[in-house]
């Protein structure tokens, strides 16, 4: 039986359409439904009215934020590749797997993981990351405890899939799963879009939330018995992406920051990345479309784009000063979507074009939240080949491409 906390909730926030096809749900489904209203937040109701003031402050000033570069790493890299070593033999570092995305612009039905990117032979997404993270295991002789973050849509379909293909190798008493929280999709008209009579639009809230829902998954303390001190947060969807290196690993830690970010140097100003910056004094990620064109076209003292380091979607962060970040403190960013929903006779509907708003936190403004962060330049060709598009920039061809110029059989 719906409470009557919740009616009142559900009149009181305008979204009497919800409770529409209620009568017609049998028990089971009632109970279902009832308990996703329970737990729906209409606190997404107050952000969707302010939609238009997040993220902008006329009064935020940027700077540039220097990168170690390339040359810079090698000069250090015995030093830098002899701490990482020492820490990861010390299991000081955690890696965290960012699979709770929808991939919608791959359109792959599965989880993106799951995708094989090979032409002769199978090789899978999730293979590729394994592979890398097995390089390190054999320097160093140590698992790297693997968090793997899904959602409530592919979580079951991700763990059956790595165990069939026995973890690729890996040790499993090293793999943990955990799964992300869900948000609601909302109507441009602010109004919480149906899937079906008795659910709601639901989809995975962003890729900010992983660390809060490392703690709600209760894997803090598991963490803290293996020793895990740091942890190398990593997107599903880079087929060359190092994960854990030792260099990487030693040149943070010993930087004393309590955060660093790999980046590359970007092709184009306009090129559509994150961009590494200051912001009010701390560091900061810029997303392109936030970059005027004075940042564009503005230069170092060596005559080079001051902004020209681009996110790749992996970062350190150390445990002690994540643990101080408060959820409620990230913001909550709206993005236009495609999503599917039921109208008022009850039909399903697919949209082709974008129909309402989807939430997300993000976690590049987690980089904002800590005091200081080390910018640690790669080369791009040798770690950077995202898998977003069927076809085109950042798609399977050029994930390919990158694949054979990295010597890797496909
Ligand atoms: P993207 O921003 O590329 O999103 O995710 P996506 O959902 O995978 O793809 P599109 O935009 O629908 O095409 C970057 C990384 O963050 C993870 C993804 O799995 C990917 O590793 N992610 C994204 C999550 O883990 N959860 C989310 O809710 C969103």
């Amino acid at each position: 039986m719906l409470s009557e906390s919740l009616i009142e909730k559900i009149n009181q926030y305008n979204q009497n359409h919800l409770l529409k096809f209620y009568d017609e749900l049998d028990v089971n489904q009632k109970i279902d439904y009832e308990k996703q209203l329970e737990q729906l937040d209409f606190d997404y109701i107050e952000i969707y009215k302010n939609k238009d003031k997040i993220g902008q402050n006329e009064e935020d000033v940027y700077l540039p934020l220097e990168a170690m570069t390339i040359d810079e790493i090698e000069e250090q890299r015995n030093q830098f590749e002899e701490a990482g070593i020492k820490a990861l033999k010390e299991c000081k570092v955690g890696a965290v797997l960012l699979a709770g995305g929808q991939g919608t612009r791959l359109g792959f039905d599965k989880p993106k993981g799951m995708f094989n990117i090979g032409v002769n032979k199978e090789l899978y997404i999730f293979e590729r990351i394994i592979t890398n993270m097995l390089d390190v295991v054999n320097i160093t002789g140590c698992y790297i405890p693997l968090f793997i973050m899904t959602s409530e849509i592919n979580d079951e379909q991700t763990r059956a899939f790595l165990e069939e293909k026995n973890y690729f190798g890996y040790d499993k008493e090293f793999v943990f799963f955990f799964v992300q929280s869900m948000a609601p999709g909302m109507s441009y008209d602010g109004k919480f879009y149906m899937e079906a009579k008795g659910r709601l639009s639901l989809s995975p809230n962003g890729n900010g939330g992983w660390f809060s829902s490392i703690i709600k998954a209760d894997l803090i303390s598991k963490m803290e018995k293996m020793g895990v001190e740091w942890l190398n947060v990593f997107s599903v969807d880079n087929v060359l992406q190092r994960i854990a290196d030792p260099a990487y690993v030693g040149a943070t830690i010993l930087s004393g920051y309590p955060s660093s970010a790999k980046v590359v140097k970007k092709v184009r100003p306009d090129e559509r990345v994150g961009v590494m910056c200051r912001k009010n004094g701390r560091p900061s990620i810029v997303e392109y479309y936030e970059l005027t064109d004075e940042m564009m076209q503005a230069k170092d003292s060596k005559g080079e784009p001051a902004y020209n380091y681009g996110v790749i979607l992996n970062y350190m962060f150390r445990i002690k000063e994540l643990l101080q970040i408060s959820d409620n403190s990230m913001t909550t960013h709206i993005v236009e979507k495609k999503i599917p929903y039921i109208n008022e006779k009850g039909e399903f509907v697919s949209p082709k074009e974008p129909n309402g708003y989807k939430f997300e936190t993000l976690i590049l403004d987690m980089i904002n939240m800590l005091d200081d962060c080390l910018v640690y330049e790669v080369e791009r060709k040798r770690e950077f080949a995202p898998v977003k598009n069927k076809e085109g920039v950042d798609s399977i061809e050029t994930a390919r491409e990158l694949l054979q110029y990295n010597g890797v059989e496909i």
